[in-house]
């Protein structure tokens, strides 16, 4: 590797998060080098395609970024071991899901990439070695990596070359879909840690585009602990209103109307108030669960319960909305087509982990539908993946042109709000459809007034 550059960073994990930052970073700051690394080959090479539609991320803004910086001091490889070994920073961004079975089961987070990534950085670094946790992690993680981090010092004390460790905590707060915007506008920048020289040196990056005043230091725990939190409040308002938008179905009360009455009071705020079929996303529910084995862990009961109803809620909105389409065609879906308008957790992403559609499509399949789907950035195989169906199943299609996903079905169900439906020919639609033609709105983007003169029936979430 050259040494042209002031400081080198590793980044470990080229993911949601990995990727856009770091790109982020390079492009802010072309005195570093920044290698992103990761065990996926796949993934790598899609970062490294000449097709730039092809990299591994969909993202406004960050191709782009991608084409002004990789190669120059931006660089996307397998060679984690090496990358570790030259670099004075190391960000860990790598996945925490939930775990899936032994101790915390459903709950807690699954740490072993963790605890992997920490030991090849026992193992590879040299010299001083600031290490940044970039996932999000329950609170106390950090000593579980010096821990792993400082037994390495003890393997060899006769070496000559002196190896030693800081660690900070940096969690991210970017949102998927505006996630460049983000990264480059935030609120804020939280940095935790235990030492001026880490902080500062993580902060004098960030200072290189972001307003000082905007980069709060705490201490480590307050900083994983506050990224948890900060992800629960959020979901919590969704939980909130979603519980809302039921209760104006049943009393004439108008959720839009509803929001805009409370949002106009600057103590709850506009932002983070609009009703759908649950949030989706790989961090919500994760991040919630975890809050929750946390404090289930300390003893503190009531507050694991509190927090346990929003992700219940969330599972509520999702059944009764499919509850509702099948109820409202007569009871039955047997022999039914449906289209499904949206598969992808919200819109302007590709991502679809833990999308609402996941859970709705599955108890409409359940009651003998057939499902046929239209989502501009979400491919067949993505679909037949997170609903576990293959082609020979026969009861799912997947259509790239959203005219044709229609053709016969019974109803359409508005699941992502991609800005684009809104500008569909209705009109045409409603021709190719089976009469009575539904549409169920559960992501308040249509114009119903407009669909009622057409002909459609129309449900809308939180109305009457
Ligand atoms: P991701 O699954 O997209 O990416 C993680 C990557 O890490 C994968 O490509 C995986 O192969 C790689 N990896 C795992 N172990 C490795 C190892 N030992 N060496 C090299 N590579 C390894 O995950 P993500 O969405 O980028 O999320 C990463 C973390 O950031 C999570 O803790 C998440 O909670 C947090 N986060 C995510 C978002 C988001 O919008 N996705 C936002 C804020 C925070
Ligand atoms: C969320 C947070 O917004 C980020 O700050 C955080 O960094 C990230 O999680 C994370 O830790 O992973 P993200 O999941 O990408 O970001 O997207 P959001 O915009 O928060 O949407 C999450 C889900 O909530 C989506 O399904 C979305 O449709 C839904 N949502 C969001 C609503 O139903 N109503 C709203 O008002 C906002």
């Amino acid at each position: 590797m050259m040494n042209k550059f002031e400081k080198k960073i590793c980044c470990i994990g080229a993911g949601y998060v990995g990727g856009p930052t770091m790109s982020v970073i390079a492009s802010n700051c072309p005195e570093l080098r920044v290698d992103v690394v990761d065990i996926n080959k796949e993934r790598i090479d899609a970062w490294n395609s000449d097709d730039y539609s092809k990299l591994p991320v969909f993202e406004p803004g960050l191709e782009n970024i991608v084409r002004k910086c990789r190669d120059t001091n931006l660089f996307f490889s397998n060679k984690v071991e090496e990358c570790i070994s030259q670099a004075d920073i190391i960000f860990i961004s790598v996945n925490t899901p939930t775990k899936t079975n032994g101790l915390g089961a459903g709950f807690a987070s699954d740490l072993k990439w963790i605890e992997s990534s920490a030991r090849q950085i026992a193992k590879y670094a040299r010299n001083h070695t600031v290490v940044v946790e970039k996932s999000t992690l329950p609170v106390k993680t950090a000593e579980t990596i010096k821990t792993i981090l400082n037994s390495s010092l003890d393997i060899d004390p006769s070496s000559e070359e002196k190896k030693t460790f800081s660690i900070v905590s940096n969690p991210e707060f970017l949102a998927e879909g505006t996630a460049i915007n983000d990264l480059q506008n935030p609120d804020r920048v939280l940095i935790g840690g235990e030492d001026d020289y880490s902080i500062n040196l993580i902060s004098d990056i960030y200072k290189k585009w972001i307003d000082p005043e905007k980069i709060i230091t705490t201490n480590l725990w307050s900083s994983e602990l506050s990224k948890l939190v900060s992800n629960a409040f959020l979901a919590q308002r969704i939980s909130s209103i979603n519980s809302i938008s039921a209760l104006c179905e049943a009393t004439g009360a108008n959720i839009m109307e509803v929001v805009g009455a409370i949002g106009t009071d600057t103590r709850i705020g506009k932002k983070f108030l609009m009703p759908g079929p649950g949030f989706g996303g790989s961090c919500f529910k994760k991040d919630i669960l975890n809050l929750v084995y946390l404090c289930r862990y300390y003893g503190l009961n009531e507050v694991a319960d509190y927090w346990e109803q929003v992700v219940k809620i969330n599972y509520w909105q999702q059944k009764r909305i499919s509850a509702l389409v099948i109820k409202n065609l007569f009871g039955t879906l047997s022999n039914k087509k449906l289209t499904i308008y949206g598969f992808a957790f919200k819109a302007n992403t590709n991502d679809t982990r833990e999308s609402p559609s996941i859970n709705i499509s599955k108890y409409l399949l359940q009651e003998g539908s057939k499902l046929n789907f239209y989502d501009p950035k979400v491919n067949q195989k993505q679909i037949f993946n997170e609903l576990d169906v293959n082609e020979e199943d026969g009861n799912v299609l997947v259509y790239e042109d959203p005219y044709k996903a229609v053709e016969g079905a019974d109803a359409v169900l508005i699941l992502t709000e991609w800005n684009e439906f809104k500008f569909f020919n209705w009109e045409a639609i409603y021709k190719v459809m089976r009469k009575p033609s539904w549409i169920f709105d559960s992501r308040i983007s249509l114009d119903q007034n407009h669909l009622k003169k057409i002909g459609f029936k129309v449900w809308t979430l939180g109305t009457e």
